[in-house]
């Protein structure tokens, strides 16, 4: 392949870019694609050397096998090394790099008056501090963790501090609910919760506390809860001003089980001895969605891991001494892991790390933050972007926004005008927009263009990085070649992959290798143009993608079906201005039962209860029958195409009873 030329507009990296680039340009990719291909074994070297081992690994970087016909997947890199994780990207920074001085993070509370910056030096004392006080509470190696926490200094600590004695982490994002909570607790078996007394999410006050006190009763009500202690971070209390607008909360307390964080940091030592493991024990689990329902506790491992997303950061953003980075996930998803945790810290990189929402106190406040913080690479989410679109220019003409030299996206398909309006609005023009596709099984971008090197195409993730290998199968899981569109799957592991579903192997490999021998499975579809672009077109399986987060069709409906009135659901998405796609339900009831708008309502409160905010239903819709093929199994086909008015429903013979379709189009929701 040479530089693309494309009868498409194309936006080609701008001079100054190249300069200093650590990939300068599309022939520099093409060769470092090739060699990272052809000799893993040398390219990956290369990278390791940056990072201390304290054993060398004895095995090759990477061994697999990928083919369930010849026996059970596995992957593992370096094998025979020990190192730690937390050492690299903190003691080794601190003590070898002479970086102690330097900004780790800039805390950007959800009120604007609230603020810290925090250097590498003081995270590593915080981060050992920590350490030593879950040591104290009986945390050994291999030992899980879970934390539910906002975007907070101590969430990175606690990461850190797990990492650092070889405790495993598994955060749950802090808007999940404490069903999701409770049952993410009991499949990891937690021995100790960390959590915060209560937070901020714009105008709202959360007691989180409460949350995760509720999630921890259902956990005993279901078991013998493996929760012994539940350390608590005094958020709220110590760090909001208190006054007119802010309201107290009631912390409930359990003395038996609940400590403070600043009782016990207080007297912890700043020393604590890393943990020196082996380069494939288990660094942190997170979970995910899957189609049946239950969340995957996706497994990554120390050594893969950290090659991975340094590598990544480093080459996907460009990054370099003086950037001021920040990302706008929240660190509850695989984003915040691999890029505002893990990757940057190994590369010593300065980030914000913010708590808030994009339009508190007012909508310019991304741009706020950008002009206060000097940011020189920022990635965010397309259903942010779509949210800050709607309020036009002017919010952003207050602010200079000219320290901004790369713009980034992940989550969902970005459509063209957003990807426009990003690059031309926000990086006036001046900026590359790299989109990067990924999963939390991938641990870390696996198609992206790099910032200096990419031609690129608005909508395109265009082309692997280093060490990927992406292909698309037909149904019949048949190789297409040149332009085609199909599944993307990958025929080859990189470091960073997920090692196993939590506890359930099996499950992992019928998820994602069972399909097509010899292939990791993505689940999402995927067209190459004919320069060689990969355009995913979206997901492939019963999976929906709500403002960047994923989200099983059965979680919905379990959700929905466990409300007394309901006797059966069916979930499928409508497309979103903002979110990208929205929940559209349809519920048809007992005898009984009558649909009404308290009923709505209370079918919307179930759903936030039984998972979170993120997933309430935009539409639900009575449907006194639901389209069935004769052998009983939903349609859903035409569900979606009745939730989206497409009137034109092709062949509908394979309906047991063809009238239930005319009933739906005539009672559809309109409006949300
Ligand atoms: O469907 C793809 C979509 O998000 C899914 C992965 O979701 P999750 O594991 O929650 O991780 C999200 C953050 C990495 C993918 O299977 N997706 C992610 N990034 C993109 C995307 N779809 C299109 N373009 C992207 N850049």
């Amino acid at each position: 392949m040479v530089v693309p030329e494309s009868q498409d507009k194309m936006y080609y990296p701008a001079d100054d870019m190249k300069r200093d680039a650590h990939v300068p340009d599309f022939n520099s990719y093409l060769a470092l694609y090739r060699k990272s291909l052809e000799n893993p074994e040398a390219f990956w070297k290369e990278i390791a050397d940056e990072f201390f081992w304290k054993k060398p690994a004895t095995g090759p970087v990477l061994q697999y096998n990928f083919d369930v016909t010849k026996g059970n997947i596995y992957v593992k890199c370096m094998e025979g090394a020990k190192t730690n994780m937390c050492y690299n990207v903190l003691d080794r920074l601190v003590k070898e790099k002479n970086l102690g001085e330097k900004i780790a993070f800039y805390w950007e509370g959800n009120s604007p008056d609230h603020h810290l910056a925090i250097t590498y030096s003081q995270l590593l004392s915080q981060v050992c501090c920590c350490a030593n006080v879950l040591k104290q509470l009986g945390v050994k190696k291999g030992d899980r963790v879970s934390i539910y926490l906002p975007m907070i200094p101590e969430l990175v600590y606690t990461m850190l501090a797990c990492a650092r004695i070889g405790a495993v982490h598994s955060i749950v994002f802090a808007g999940f609910s404490s069903e999701s909570l409770c049952e993410r607790i009991m499949d990891a078996q937690s021995s100790i919760l960390v959590t915060a007394d209560g937070v901020y999410r714009g105008e709202k006050l959360i007691n989180l506390k409460q949350i995760a006190d509720e999630a921890l009763e259902k956990c005993r009500g279901k078991a013998s809860s493996s929760v012994t202690k539940c350390l608590v971070v005094k958020h709220h209390a110590l760090r909001t001003k208190s006054g007119a607008a802010c309201n107290k909360l009631q912390t409930p307390w359990d003395s038996e089980c609940d400590v403070w964080w600043d009782e016990v940091m207080k007297d912890s030592p700043e020393e604590c001895e890393p943990e020196w493991l082996d380069a494939e024990d288990p660094l942190f689990i997170l979970y995910t969605s899957g189609s049946t329902g239950k969340p995957k506790g996706v497994l990554h491992t120390v050594a893969g891991y950290l090659l991975y997303t340094s590598l990544t950061f480093k080459c996907v953003f460009d990054h370099h001494h003086d950037d001021v980075y920040w990302c706008t996930a929240d660190i509850g998803w695989i984003t915040g892991h691999s890029y505002i945790t893990y990757g940057p810290l190994a590369n010593g990189a300065t980030s914000v790390l913010f708590e808030g929402i994009p339009v508190h106190p007012h909508v310019g406040r991304f741009w706020e933050i950008i002009e206060k913080y000097k940011v020189t690479k920022f990635y965010t989410a397309p259903t942010a972007i779509r949210l800050l679109m709607k309020y036009g220019r002017e919010p952003l003409q207050k602010y200079d926004l000219s320290s901004l030299r790369i713009l980034g996206t992940v989550g969902e398909p970005i459509n063209p005008e957003a990807w426009q309006w990003y690059r031309e609005v926000v990086g006036e023009g001046r900026c590359p927009v790299v989109d990067t596709f990924w999963q939390t099984e991938t641990g870390g971008h696996v198609l992206t263009p790099l910032p200096a090197a990419t031609p690129l195409k608005p909508g395109s993730a265009t082309f692997p990085f280093f060490g990927v290998e992406p292909t698309i199968l037909n149904e019949h899981g048949e190789e297409l070649q040149g332009e085609a569109e199909g599944y993307l799957v990958f025929r080859r592991p990189w470091p960073g992959i997920m090692r196993t579903v939590y506890k359930n192997h099996e499950r992992f490999e019928n998820t994602y290798f069972k399909k097509f021998p010899g292939f990791y499975v993505t689940g999402d579809g995927c067209r190459r143009d004919k320069d060689g672009y990969y355009w995913i077109t979206g997901r492939i399986d019963d999976m929906l993608n709500v403002s960047g987060h994923l989200m099983s069709t059965a979680e919905v409906e379990a959700a929905l079906t466990e409300h007394p009135a309901v006797a059966e659901a069916a979930v499928v998405s409508r497309p979103h201005k903002v979110k990208g796609e929205c929940l559209y339900c349809f519920v048809s009831l007992k005898n009984s039962r009558e649909f009404n708008r308290t009923l709505v309502e209370e079918l919307k409160r179930q759903v936030r209860e039984k998972i979170g905010p993120i997933a309430t239903p935009d539409f639900i819709q009575n449907a006194p029958a639901l389209p069935k093929t004769r052998s009983g199994k939903i349609m859903r086909r035409i569900l979606r195409q009745i939730a989206r008015n497409e009137k034109d429903l092709g062949d509908l013979s394979s309906l047991a009873d063809p009238k239930v379709v005319e009933v739906l189009f005539s009672q559809r929701c309109e409006a949300a």
